[in-house]
């Protein structure tokens, strides 16, 4: 095994980091909150800037090329630009992006391109505002829609759009979305409705699967054709066959694609996260605030990464729900 480098016991190099920049959210979202949101970690806990800046410089030291941003909702974070700058200046770091709901992005987006962010990726589960009000029990279709519009014109790109796959809920938008995809050039991926629900409501049956996306996106508009993806994405990528309309499918429970995991988390309140469904964390906070070492923090990032499992157990019948929701994991 080469040393220095966030290599599992399986063999898998860790080069993808998300951090959670809050566990705060302005939507609730039915598959990730309960309507009076969930508990939040108080203030004081959540890790600050200079160590979020910290933590990611130590893990590109250990081979990370790839930060994405999460929140819960990063924007709801006050002075996110600045954590941007703080981050896009670390040498070794090729790729900084933001996964964001896009309700305050129109107000933020030329702030987030001007301190280094250079793409982002949209959360937006219907493109009918009723059905989105239902889903998100909120009133913010048209945010997200101008948020999106003016991240085009900040200059951010590529933007992806992200569609949470729901069985009764997504169906109706599925062939909206590919409309969509063809008439704005935005990438739009299917991601499988995954088990990290606040109400622990979960079932397979709701499981909208990345085959009957594809094959109503077929049915209504054309035959879509693989294209290469870039390594180590775990969206496979597709396009109607007039090369017209890119769709990606993140098939995470009916096809796991664990074997080629390149990605671990940092929480907001700074929690090491080896998977999305680990029941375990590693604590960095704590080592931070005691005054750890940079060589100490290596090695904190390399044995959470040793200590990860082979993969996730969505499909095994002893599967246990990780007790933090989404939101407070950070997709
Ligand atoms: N299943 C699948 N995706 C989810 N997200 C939040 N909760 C779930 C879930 N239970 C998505 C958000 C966003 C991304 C960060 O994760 O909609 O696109
Ligand atoms: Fe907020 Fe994202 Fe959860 Fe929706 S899925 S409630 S936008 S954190």
């Amino acid at each position: 095994m080469e040393s220095g480098q966030l290599v599992d016991a399986y063999g898998r190099r860790h080069t993808k980091l998300r951090v959670s920049v809050t566990d705060r959210c302005n939507l609730r979202c039915r598959y990730c909150m309960p309507a009076e949101g969930v508990p939040l970690a108080p203030r004081e806990e959540l890790l600050t800037f200079e160590e979020f800046q910290r933590v990611v410089r130590v893990a590109v030291g250990l081979g990370v090329r790839q930060v994405r941003l999460t929140g819960g909702e990063p924007l709801v974070r006050r002075d996110l630009p600045e954590l941007v700058r703080l981050l896009a200046a670390i040498d070794g770091l090729t790729d900084l992006a933001l996964t964001t709901n896009g309700v305050l992005l129109a107000e933020q987006a030329d702030a987030l391109f001007a301190a280094g962010l250079r793409r982002v990726n949209v959360s937006l589960d219907a493109l009918d505002p009723a059905v989105f009000a239902e889903l998100t029990r909120r009133d913010s279709h048209r945010r997200v829609i101008e948020g999106i519009a003016a991240a085009r014109r900040a200059g951010l790109a590529p933007i992806k759009i992200n569609v949470v796959s729901l069985r009764g809920v997504t169906e109706s938008e599925v062939v909206p979305f590919g409309h969509f995809a063809r008439e704005t050039g935005l990438e739009v991926r299917f991601i499988e409705y995954m088990p990290l629900d606040a109400a622990s409501a979960w079932e397979r049956s709701k499981v909208l699967s990345a085959a009957d996306v594809r094959a109503a996106l077929e049915a209504a508009l054309l035959p879509l054709r693989p294209v290469a993806a870039p390594t180590g994405s775990p969206a496979s990528e597709y396009e109607f066959v007039d090369g017209v309309g890119r769709i990606g499918f993140i098939p995470t429970v009916t096809a796991p694609f664990c074997d080629t995991c390149d990605r671990f988390r940092l929480t907001a309140d700074g929690k090491l996260r080896s998977c999305l469904f680990s029941l375990e964390e590693v604590d960095v906070r704590g080592p931070l605030r005691a005054g750890v070492s940079d060589e100490q923090l290596a090695e904190v990032l390399s044995a959470a990464i040793a200590a990860k499992g082979p993969g996730h157990r969505v499909n095994h019948p002893d599967f246990v729900q990780p007790s933090r929701t989404m939101s407070a994991i950070g997709g």
